[in-house]
């Protein structure tokens, strides 16, 4: 990021708050780089400004997103569905801030972990039990869904997974991305309480914050449906092109080109809109395809 001359005071400027560093912030900057934005950054590294579009991008710590939406200090914000969700559950953001769009990157899941050696069988196993946790809301509403009694959350702001060691709590309730941590500190899953994913948040907004973050959506949408579509190319035999085209996943019609010397054989082109996973390519062969290439695509504008 190279630094920003002007000050922050561009009132008509769309402001999008987003996690200042941890695995969401590099997810985050990759998205908006991905959309063609660039970023300058101010002196004291609270704020960004977007060249591209009238946008500055608030550096905050991703508990403090869904607050900052709500007051109306930010107008949007991207931040994992586990904070969001917790807001939520606590009751703090009432109606105030819809979520805008699912944004498909940094997925996680919150679950309840318990030592390896107790032996789950379900949810009743977790009654009477002290369960350490930053997701106080999520966790007890769950408990209280699934009929656990007696059973509390402990709030804990890092370090969860050491608390049943301490002797401070009996289980877990954490975030769980590869599952390495959990390992490492002899705990293993027990329930999965929500699935998580970036999410684009936002209030009200006015008539022209509204187009500047429509604007917005517009590249996300494009980034995102670059980052699973491929572009398919193969030779085939001219008789298969009808099963071809019925095995390749949500592919538009195919171009089909003639093949020099070769009039019972083609080239088939086409863009596929979702991920095309090696099983596909097996029954493409069988079906008498060669040379088949899958290629990334850069940006796709529908
Ligand atoms: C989360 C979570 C675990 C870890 C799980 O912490 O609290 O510690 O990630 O990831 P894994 O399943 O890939 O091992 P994070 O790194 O987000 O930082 P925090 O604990 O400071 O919130
Ligand atoms: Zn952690």
């Amino acid at each position: 990021m190279t630094p920003v001359t002007k000050g922050f005071d561009a009132s008509g400027h769309l402001r999008l708050a987003v996690q200042k560093k941890g695995r969401l912030a590099d997810d985050t900057f990759d998205l908006l780089k991905r959309c063609g934005l660039t970023l300058s950054q101010s002196k004291n590294r609270l704020y960004a400004r977007v060249q591209e579009l009238p946008i500055d991008i608030l550096l905050v710590r991703d508990d403090d997103i869904p607050a900052l939406v709500a007051s109306g200090a930010s107008d949007l914000g991207i931040v994992g569905g586990n904070v969001f969700e917790e807001e939520r559950a606590g009751g703090r953001l009432q109606d105030r801030v819809p979520m805008v769009q699912k944004l498909g990157f940094s997925r996680c899941r919150l679950c309840i972990a318990l030592p390896k050696e107790k032996n789950y069988s379900g949810p009743r196993d977790l009654d009477g039990m002290r369960i350490a946790t930053s997701y106080p809301a999520l966790t007890d509403k769950w408990l209280a869904d699934n009929g656990v009694e007696g059973a509390e959350s402990v709030v804990m702001n890092g370090a969860h997974e050491i608390a049943p060691r301490l002797g401070v709590a009996d289980a877990v309730c954490d975030i769980v991305s590869t599952g390495g941590t959990l390992d490492a500190n002899g705990l293993a899953v027990a329930e999965t309480i929500l699935n998580s994913e970036a999410l684009l948040i936002g209030g009200k907004l006015s008539e022209e914050k509204a187009k500047i973050a429509e604007a917005l959506k517009l590249r996300i949408e494009g980034v995102q449906r670059s980052r699973d579509a491929k572009y398919v190319m193969m030779n085939a035999p001219r008789s298969a092109i009808e099963k071809i085209s019925a095995v390749l996943p949500s592919a538009d019609n195919p171009t089909i080109l003639e093949l020099a010397g070769r009039p019972d054989m083609v080239a088939v082109h086409t863009v596929c809109r979702e991920e095309v996973v090696w099983e596909v390519l097996e029954e493409l062969k069988r079906l008498g395809a060669s040379a088949i290439l899958v290629l990334d695509i850069d940006k796709m504008l529908a």
